[in-house]
């Protein structure tokens, strides 16, 4: 049966940002994050500790957490690939940080510049601070579904590395479409191995919409227990080291799926609608999600 409510991640100010290749001023990035916590969201992804070499356009997450406005009940989330970035990430007041491994080699060498096995002995010093601090900890299973440079990624390596990673202590594994080229038959197999061995309410889904069947997705993941779904305003986003792929699941496609099902969010959907148009707007772009712009010119 499905659940009476899911938790949706708002990713936009990461994942959503991160790809873009004009620099997009610390204030509008402030205003994104203001804006969703205030629509409701109870978690937004607000910034990633990496090297600014490799993703320029987080290379003001310290500037971004430190002037937006904390809205009681939500928890800001930001990735950190190392200690460095988890120092950082702590110092600014994050309150749960993201490690990130992949079930494919080749990404894991083209992302983070290692092997899974040395991704997972650069984790365990991160996972341990975090933990020792009081922070929650994440962890995103990248290309679980689909590689960009190896194609069909063996489940069992999914299951091995998700498993790792709740080994680790995390409070949350994200199997990831990096690339956005799932559909429901593929989730429904990938969710039901992966439950097998991690606790499903620790699980969520990470599509990304290239191939148009993250909305399948999300449906067929529900209907193996998975509750907690991660997407972005007007479907922005993108990897820099995934070639081809496109945004993630736009957030109002999600949440008009959701209310559908009478599954409860506790989120805005009409406040939702307006961000990302806003959001669009000032990228100079058409809003990118179907639900939110047929919702808009109502
Ligand atoms: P490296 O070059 O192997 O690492 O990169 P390094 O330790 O040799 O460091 C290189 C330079 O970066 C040094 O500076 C470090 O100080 C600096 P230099 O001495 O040359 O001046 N550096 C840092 N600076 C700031 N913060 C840090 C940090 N670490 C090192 N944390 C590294 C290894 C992991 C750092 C690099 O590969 C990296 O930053 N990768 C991140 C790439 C990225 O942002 N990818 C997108 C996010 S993942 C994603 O989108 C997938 C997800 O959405 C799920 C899905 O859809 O699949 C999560
Ligand atoms: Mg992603």
């Amino acid at each position: 049966s499905l659940p009476q409510y899911v938790k949706v991640v708002e990713v936009s100010p990461r994942d959503g940002l991160q790809n873009e290749k004009m620099f997009i001023d610390t204030s509008i990035k402030v205003e994104l994050v203001n804006r969703l916590s205030n629509a409701g969201f109870v978690n937004v992804e607000a910034a990633s500790f990496v090297s600014p070499k490799w993703t320029p356009q987080m290379a003001d997450a310290t500037e971004v957490m430190a002037q937006i406005k904390r809205r009681p009940g939500t928890i800001y989330s930001a990735l950190t690939p190392n200690m460095k970035g988890f120092e950082a990430a702590k110092g600014a007041g994050v309150d749960e940080v993201v490690i990130f491994g992949a079930a494919s080699e080749s990404f894991s060498h083209k992302n983070i510049n290692c092997s899974i096995a040395e991704s997972i002995e650069r984790f365990e010093p991160v996972a341990q601070a975090a933990l020792a601090s009081g922070l929650r900890l994440r962890a995103a299973v990248s290309c679980a579904l689909g590689c960009p440079y190896e194609g069909a990624v063996s489940i069992d390596q999914v299951v091995a590395v998700a498993k790792k990673f709740d080994q680790m202590g995390c409070h949350e594994i994200d199997i990831a479409d990096t690339i956005g080229v799932a559909t429901p038959k593929l989730v429904t197999q990938v969710m039901s191995a992966v439950t097998q061995v991690v606790d499903p309410r620790k699980l969520s889904g990470h599509f990304h919409d290239t191939y148009g069947q993250a909305v399948g997705n999300i449906m067929a993941a529900l209907e193996t227990g998975i509750t907690i779904f991660h997407s972005s305003v007007s479907g922005l986003g993108g990897c820099p080291y995934a070639k081809g792929a496109t945004g993630n699941v736009a957030t109002e496609d999600v949440l008009y799926l959701l209310r559908g099902l009478n599954i409860d969010t506790g989120i805005d959907f009409d406040e939702v609608v307006n961000i990302g148009q806003w959001m669009s707007s000032h990228l100079n772009r058409a809003g990118g999600s179907r639900a939110g712009n047929a919702s808009f010119a109502k």
